[in-house]
C-alpha cells in the first residue's frame, strides 16, 4: 500500500525593486513611522513599477521556484495563480503566466480568495494532484495590491505592498514505512456575511471600474485571531498532530499584533513564527509564499519539518494547511 501526497519541490519569490518607507508615506498622508510600526509592525513595502503587472511578478517568482525544484515549465501541468489583482478582468493571470513561461500544455486558472488565496490554492492544487487531474502544479500568490489603494486613506494605504511567491507541488506515492511528507491536511472556511468589512468598492458587474480597498480595520482585527486559531486547530486535528509538534508557523502577514496574538493563543514560542510583515507589509495572496520563501532561503525550514501555513482575509475567507517539508 502506498499513500498519495503532494510534496513541495521548490519555492520562489519576487519583490519589485521600489521600496516605499513609512517616512515617505508620512509625506503623503497624515501618518507616522511610529504609528505604523507600533500598530501594525510595518517598516517598508515594495511597490510594482509602472507597466509591471501581476503576471510579471508571478513569472519571476515561478522561475525561481522552477529552478529550486530543478524543473522546467515543460514539467508543469497545472498553474494556479491566487490573486485579487489580475492584469485584466479576464483572461486569468494564470494563462498569461502560462504563455510567458512558453507553455501550450496543461491548465491554468486564477483563484480569488483575497489574502487567503495562497492557502486556498495549495489545498486546491493538492486536491487536483490527489485526484490525478494533474501531476505537477505551479502554485503562485501574486499581487499588485498598490493598484487598489486609495492613497488618501491612511487607514488602508499604509498597510499593503506588492510581491509574488510560488511553490512547485508534485504528486508522489509514499511507500508504507517511508517517512511521510507533503501536504498532510488543510482546512478552508468562508463567511460572506462579513463581505463589507474588507472589500473593494468597484468591479465589472457593479461599477464597471476597479475601485479601491475599503476596510473596517478594527472589525477585521476583532475576528482575525479567533478565526486563525480555530482553523489551525482543525487542521492539526485532521492530521493527528498538536501545536507542540509544529516546527514552523508561517502566518499571513497583515499585522504584527494579529500574528503575535494568534501565536500566543496557540501557545507557540515566538522563535517558531516566521515574520516578514516588517519588510513586505500585507501583500495579500503573496504574503504566505513570500514568508515561506524567506524561511526556506535562510535555512530555517528544512526537509522533515512540520510547517503550518495560515491566512485570513476579505470575504471573510480563512484557512490553514499543514505540510511535512
Ligand atoms: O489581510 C486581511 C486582513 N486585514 C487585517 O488583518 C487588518 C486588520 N486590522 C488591523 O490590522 C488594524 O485594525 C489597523 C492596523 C487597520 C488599524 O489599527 P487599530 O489599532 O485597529 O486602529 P484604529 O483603526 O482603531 O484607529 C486608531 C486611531 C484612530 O484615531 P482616533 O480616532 O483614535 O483619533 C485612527 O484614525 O489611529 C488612527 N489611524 C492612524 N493614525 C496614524 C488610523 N490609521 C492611521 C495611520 N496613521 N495610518
Amino acid at each position: 500500500m502506498t499513500k498519495t501526497r503532494s510534496i513541495i519541490r521548490g519555492v520562489g519569490a519576487y519583490l519589485p525593486e521600489k521600496i516605499l518607507t513609512n517616512a515617505e508615506l508620512a509625506k503623503m498622508v497624515d501618518t507616522s513611522d511610529e504609528w505604523i510600526q507600533q500598530r501594525v509592525g510595518i517598516k517598508e513595502r515594495h511597490i510594482a513599477a509602472e507597466g509591471q503587472f501581476t503576471s510579471d511578478l508571478a513569472v519571476a517568482a515561478a522561475q525561481q521556484a522552477l529552478d529550486a525544484a530543478g524543473m522546467t515549465p515543460h514539467d508543469i501541468d497545472l498553474i494556479i495563480v491566487a490573486t485579487t489583482t489580475p492584469d485584466y478582468t479576464f483572461p486569468a493571470a494564470a494563462t498569461l503566466v502560462q504563455m510567458k513561461l512558453g507553455m501550450h500544455h496543461g491548465m491554468a486558472f486564477d483563484l480569488q480568495a483575497v489574502c487567503s488565496g495562497f492557502v486556498y490554492a495549495v489545498a486546491t492544487a493538492d486536491s487536483y494532484l490527489q485526484n490525478g487531474l494533474a501531476s505537477r502544479a505551479l502554485v503562485i500568490g501574486a499581487e499588485t495590491f498598490s493598484r487598489l489603494l486609495d492613497w488618501t486613506d491612511r487607514g488602508t494605504c499604509v498597510l499593503f505592498g506588492d510581491g509574488a511567491g510560488a511553490v512547485i507541488m508534485e504528486r508522489v506515492e509514499i511507500a508504507d514505512g517511508a517517512p511521510d511528507r507533503g501536504v498532510l491536511a488543510s482546512a478552508l472556511r468562508s463567511d460572506g456575511h462579513h463581505w463589507d468589512k474588507l472589500y473593494v468598492d468597484g468591479g465589472p458587474s457593479s461599477t464597471k471600474g476597479v475601485g479601491h480597498v475599503r476596510m473596517q480595520g478594527p472589525e477585521v482585527f476583532r475576528h482575525a485571531v479567533g478565526k486563525i486559531t480555530d482553523v489551525v486547530y482543525d487542521t492539526l486535528d485532521k492530521a493527528g498532530y498538536t501545536v507542540d509538534d509544529l516546527d514552523w508557523f508561517v502566518p499571513h502577514q497583515a499585522n504584527r499584533r494579529i500574528i503575535d496574538g494568534a501565536g500566543a493563543k496557540l501557545g507557540l514560542p515566538p522563535e517558531k513564527v516566521v515574520i516578514t510583515v516588517d519588510r513586505h507589509a500585507n501583500t495579500s495572496a503573496a504574503s504566505v509564499p513570500l514568508a515561506l520563501s524567506v524561511a526556506v532561503a535562510d535555512g530555517r525550514i528544512k526537509e522533515g519539518d512540520l510547517v503550518m501555513l495560515e491566512a485570513m482575509g476579505g470575504g471573510f475567507t480563512w484557512g490553514a494547511s499543514l505540510i511535512r517539508w
